[in-house]
């Protein structure tokens, strides 16, 4: 293992098994693996639903007694520190054991603990025969705020599959322009603002609209949002999500469905689209190529899934 090393540890509902990995396909570029995975790239946890902790390791040993001395020779002094034992797949370590270990840590970084408000909190942890040691991040869940926006749509996406599909048509990359062509009331907007990265948004339904961009305003973000119907906007993207219409409330043809993901490739090369149905054809039809696909089941809904699909331009 060389320098900066981030080891991030996931958790999601057995629904969104596939999605997740999708999600770290795009931001990872590498899959989960005993529900972590050791990374040089440096991600928020919170920018994904699905990233519990992020351990920014900075030292590791096969012998722990070799661990804490260079935890001592590192001179640490952190005033209102605290240290957690983050277990990971395979470590047996029994609870009284893990607790004597965080005390040899605390033993050994000057400065007084505080584990109900730390200042910084430290991790260390065991997996395949070797000890690390580094800071703790953790997922803030500060996002559930947006549960509480105060327009709401009932076709709406969930917040896990909004932030989800962020970052994959972003696939990490803050510089992207992106667009949500279908946006509803804002809830993929949200999340792409919340994580930084640069989305506008399009609807062809004026209230909705008018609601995203109140939603969006109570939180604070600001961005762009078109009332247009998606064939009429002229702007190019680096990447464009699209949560189709489907059902009463936002109803749409097969021919409608298959305008709006035409719409969409003449002012974008990467699409992630979100469909209730197969729409494999239509994807090639417009010369895209069919990058990634999984379905989304919903939560006590074993009819009802979402499918996702991950497309670019064929060159
Ligand atoms: C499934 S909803 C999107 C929900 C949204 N992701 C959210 O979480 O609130 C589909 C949206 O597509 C919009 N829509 C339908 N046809 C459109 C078109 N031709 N151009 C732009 N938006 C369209 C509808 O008004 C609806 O808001």
């Amino acid at each position: 293992m060389q320098q900066n090393t981030y080891i991030y540890t996931f958790k999601h509902d057995k629904t969104e098994t596939a999605l997740c990995q999708l999600e770290s396909k795009y931001l990872f570029n590498q899959p989960i693996k005993n529900q972590l995975l050791f990374s040089k790239l440096k991600i928020a946890p919170s920018s994904s639903a699905f990233i519990k902790k992020r351990i920014d390791v900075f030292l590791y040993s096969k012998n722990y007694e070799i661990l804490i001395d260079e935890v001592k020779k590192q001179n640490i002094f952190a005033e209102g520190f605290k240290v957690e034992y983050v277990v990971l797949k395979g470590d047996s370590t029994p609870y009284k054991i893990r607790l004597n270990k965080l005390r040899d840590i605390g033993y050994r970084i000057e400065g007084n603990p505080d584990y109900y408000n730390p200042t910084i909190t430290y991790a260390l942890c065991y997996y395949e025969e070797i000890w690390y040691f580094g800071i703790l991040i953790k997922n803030n869940f500060n996002w559930h705020q947006h549960k509480q926006k105060p327009y709401s749509y009932s076709n709406s996406i969930s917040i896990h599959i909004a932030k989800a599909l962020v970052n994959i048509a972003a696939a990490g990359n803050k510089k992207r322009s992106m667009l949500d062509a279908c946006c509803g009331a804002g809830t993929i907007l949200l999340e792409a603002c919340f994580a930084g990265y640069k989305m506008e948004g399009c609807d062809i339904n004026w209230k909705l609209c008018r609601d995203a961009r109140k939603n969006l305003t109570h939180f604070n973000y600001t961005s762009t949002i078109y009332r247009s119907d998606i064939r009429d906007l002229y702007r190019t993207y680096d990447a464009v999500i699209v949560d189709l219409p489907y059902n009463l409330l936002s109803k749409a043809t097969d021919n409608d469905i298959a305008y709006i993901i035409a719409s969409v490739a003449a002012i974008t090369d990467r699409m992630v689209i979100v469909s209730t149905a197969d729409i494999a054809i239509v994807i090639s039809n417009i010369g895209f190529k069919l990058l990634d696909y999984c379905s989304v089941p919903k939560r006590g809904k074993i009819s009802f899934a979402r499918k996702i699909w991950v497309c670019e331009k064929e060159r």
